[in-house]
């Protein structure tokens, strides 16, 4: 892609900074989740009470709902140390066995992106969930001999936007699976005025409640609509966010009034133009509006299907009436059943 896209769940270049001030170090002020947070405060107290290593936990969902920031404030509610990694960057099985033996007690190890991890590492790691050990062979050739290590008792949290991508023999080991759901504007409205007040910005409810509704039901859009919004309150306005200089900063960023940016609408118009409405393969449209599969799966489809703007019917994707009415092309459906209610007289569903 030429150009990096503004409202990508995905972390942006020079972001972290923004990431650890805003970031939530409790389980009372990490918004929304609710049942997940219930589920892993009463797990958390029970091994804290048995003085035992939590189970293992797999968090999923897509970018930016807070799998990273949750695994923080896990081992932050277990008083215990936190190694963070990641899939891709354990390259050999040696690198892994340096991480787990340099553990200490109950201490949690967090691997990012753990669908990525490769094989024989992955293969290390199953005994090691499953009962703390490690088997390991020194030497080489007839004099190789195979030794078990006992590891100390860990927690280990992984983190995945591709749940699917998992092998079973990984995911059946994990002894909590959590799935992270996009959040509600009214929760993303708490996180925007949590980050405005820690980024000292006086804003106006309404303009507050315009930022998360266009934030795509994901926190790190909404911490980075807010920064940009910042931006303009500084250089244009007063120094107050209010609802008009909100709806200026985000027309100006080109993001519409449901947080589509041109992209959303660029698939939503090919699905309707190009292939009537659909269904259309995930390849076929990938090709057609130039854009990888991966990204129309896990970064642009999840909220459009949040939105009910398009469904995944076994032969591909449809765009819905909704879609329609947004893009502003008339849905054929409607048409189709004014015929036929003519013909029968009878009333007929739109859908
Ligand atoms: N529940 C929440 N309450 C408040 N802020 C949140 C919450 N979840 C996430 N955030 C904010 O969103 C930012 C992104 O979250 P985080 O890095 O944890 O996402 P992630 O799921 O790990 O994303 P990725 O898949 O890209 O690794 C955090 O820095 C934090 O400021
Ligand atoms: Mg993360």
């Amino acid at each position: 892609m030429e150009e990096e896209r503004f409202l990508t769940a995905d972390k942006l270049l020079g972001e972290n900074e923004l990431d650890v001030t805003l970031r939530p170090k409790t389980f009372e002020e990490y918004v929304g989740q609710d049942r997940m947070k219930s589920n892993l405060r009463v797990f958390i107290e029970a091994s804290k009470k048995r003085g035992e290593a939590l189970d293992h936990v797999l968090l999923y969902g897509p970018p930016g709902l807070g799998k990273t920031t949750m695994s923080h404030i896990i081992a932050n509610e277990l008083n215990v140390n936190l190694k963070v990694t990641s899939g891709p960057a354990i390259e050999r099985a040696a690198d892994l066995v340096s991480i787990l033996t340099n553990l200490n007690e109950n201490d949690v190890l967090f691997i990012d992106e753990i669908h990525r991890l490769n094989r024989s590492v992955e293969e290390i790691l199953y005994p090691a969930m499953e009962d703390y050990n490690l088997d390991i062979i020194i030497g080489k050739g007839p004099a190789a001999r195979s030794m078990r290590l006992n590891l100390p008792k860990f927690t280990l949290i992984g983190a995945t936007t591709r749940a699917g991508m998992l092998t079973g023999p990984l995911r059946d080991r994990f002894g909590v699976i959590c799935r992270l759901e996009m959040y509600t504007p009214e929760e993303l409205s708490i996180i925007v005025r949590r980050s405005a007040n820690i980024l000292k910005l006086k804003m106006t409810e309404d303009a507050c409640k315009e930022i998360s509704r266009r934030s795509r039901g994901t926190p790190r859009i909404a911490n980075r609509l807010l920064k940009r919004v910042r931006d303009f309150a500084e250089v244009d306005g007063n120094g107050t966010v209010d609802i008009k200089l909100a709806k200026h900063a985000l027309n100006l960023l080109d993001i519409d009034d449901l947080g589509l940016d041109a992209l959303d609408r660029k698939l939503l118009d090919a699905i309707i133009t190009k292939f009537g409405g659909g269904p259309v393969g995930l390849d076929t449209l990938s090709s057609a509006i130039n854009e990888d599969s991966t990204t129309i799966e896990d970064v642009i489809e999840p909220y459009l299907m949040q939105l009910g703007f398009i469904s995944r019917i076994p032969r591909g994707r449809i765009c819905t009436k909704l879609a329609y009415n947004h893009i502003g092309v008339k849905y054929p459906g409607d048409t189709v059943a004014k015929q036929m209610s003519f013909s029968d007289g009878g009333a007929q569903n739109d859908e």
